[in-house]
């Protein structure tokens, strides 16, 4: 049966804003959006500041507070998702004590990766930010106390991806040498501890052959959200399928330019979208 215009599904289409540093943050997004294709989804990706993880923490928390704050002016969300970890392990705080909806984080996946490695020997690539917190120190004596983790956290990896994501070949030499030490050890299990990584999940499994696991946080990241958007709003259309002609992507905010052939890439994903912002800067 068709569905009329303005019926029940497009009345309550649930809204989840995704936020993060550069494009990482679309590995999380293809996730949300297989989980759930009616939500709408708004992408704020703070690039103009990119990489976080050269950023002193404070730059961080005060730019995230301030766009996200803005972003839900433009685009009204019922979620936020901070779909980087390098500025979820300083900012979830603050942001939650300054928005009304709720806000999810994402962290490296220690606790699935002790879960399934067999060889307790476990690898995480992260970025050097990410790799330096104390709270990544706290989830492996929680849940990997019995596991030698190998932590790689390299700089240039994001920078490489996202011109990758912009057409550009990806160095697989350096990237051998980076990987070099999980090779090494042999861990059979490797944390993508940077929303980035899964973005070119294949590139690194034929780097790393030997690897039998490999870990990111991007399914429970989605099945939280669900929970969340079913929390907040009840009457969700879950379980039907997406709207005829609504776009995944409702809006992908950049406050720099936008990615060379972006619009390219979200098609390739499967998130087209249907308004791409550049430069903006909260009042636009
Ligand atoms: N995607 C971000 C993360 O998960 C990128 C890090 C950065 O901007 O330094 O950490």
């Amino acid at each position: 049966m068709t569905k009329p215009a303005g019926s029940r599904a497009e009345q309550h289409r649930p809204r989840v804003l995704m936020f993060d540093s550069g494009v990482g943050g679309l590995s999380i997004t293809t996730c949300i959006h297989d989980m759930i294709p009616t939500a709408g989804l708004g992408y704020l990706a703070d690039n103009a500041c990119f990489p976080y993880g050269d950023q002193p923490e404070p730059v961080v928390v005060g730019r995230c507070v301030q766009l996200i704050t803005a972003a839900l002016e433009v685009f009204p969300a019922d979620v936020v998702v901070v779909a980087c970890n390098t500025a979820s392990t300083v900012t979830l705080p603050a942001l939650r004590a300054a928005l009304r909806v709720p806000v999810v984080g994402v962290v490296p996946a220690i606790k699935p990766a002790a879960a399934v490695s067999g060889n307790r020997r476990i690898g995480l690539l992260a970025t050097p930010a990410t790799i330096r917190r104390p709270y990544l120190d706290q989830l492996i004596a929680e849940f990997a106390a019995d596991c030698t983790v190998v932590r790689v956290g390299h700089g240039a990896l994001v920078q490489w991806i996202e011109a990758w994501v912009a057409g550009q070949p990806l160095p697989l030499d350096d990237l051998a040498r980076v990987l070099a030490p999980l090779a090494r050890a042999e861990v059979d299990t490797v944390v993508l501890g940077c929303t980035h990584y899964p973005l070119i999940r294949e590139t690194l499994q034929s780097a790393l052959p030997g690897v039998a696991h490999w870990v990111d946080s991007g399914a429970a990241i989605a099945r939280r959200t669900v929970h969340l958007l079913q929390a907040t709003a009840a009457d969700w259309p879950s379980g039907e399928p997406a709207m005829g002609g609504a776009y995944p992507l409702e809006v992908a905010l950049f406050t720099g330019s936008a990615p060379p052939q972006i619009e390219h890439y979200l098609a390739s994903i499967g998130l087209p979208s249907e308004r791409l912002v550049p430069h903006w800067h909260g009042n636009n």
